[in-house]
């Protein structure tokens, strides 16, 4: 084998996720989080970027949920098998944008999940309540399998 062959072998077989080196994890298709929010990825392309649609579970409003774009950026799409990622949902039914970010792992049992982060930003009418305008949480998302 010629030495860069030999070298991305190398660089394939040995990412992060110790157990299962070859397992990938892979952000296209349908998830739900703990909130019970379902959310659908499109493909991820060349650039690492993707699009989406949210459907949240709750709101801190008192609009009626709809179903909200998102548009995301995955980090080195073919290097890592758990890639990091980025993604913004800007709601369609109220004023606030959300953005999420986290990783993609496989677990223990070969499961993926997403562990993400994220802060939601909501809209205030005066600057002086910009201070109460923000949250933080943490959402852990499984893939949905369609029943058959
Ligand atoms: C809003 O209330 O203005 C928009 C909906 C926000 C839903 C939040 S985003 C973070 C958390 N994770 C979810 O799945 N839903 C809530």
């Amino acid at each position: 084998i010629p030495a860069p062959a030999a070298l991305s072998v190398v660089r394939l077989c040995c990412d992060t996720n110790t157990k299962s080196p070859l397992l990938q994890c892979v952000l296209t298709g349908r998830w739900i989080n703990d909130l019970g929010s379902n959310m659908t990825i499109g493909a991820v392309n060349g650039q690492g970027d993707f699009a989406g649609s949210y459907h949240t579970a709750v709101t801190a409003t008192k609009n009626a949920i709809r179903v909200s774009p998102l548009q995301g950026s995955q980090h080195r799409t073919n290097q890592k098998s758990q890639p990091t990622f980025g993604f913004t949902v800007n709601w369609s039914f109220s004023d606030s944008v959300t953005v999420f970010t986290g990783q993609c792992f496989v677990d223990e049992t070969g499961n993926e999940v997403l562990k993400t982060m994220w802060l939601l930003r909501s809209h205030v009418d005066n600057i002086k309540d910009d201070w109460k305008a923000t949250m933080v949480g943490i959402n852990i998302f499984t893939r949905l399998h369609s029943q058959k």
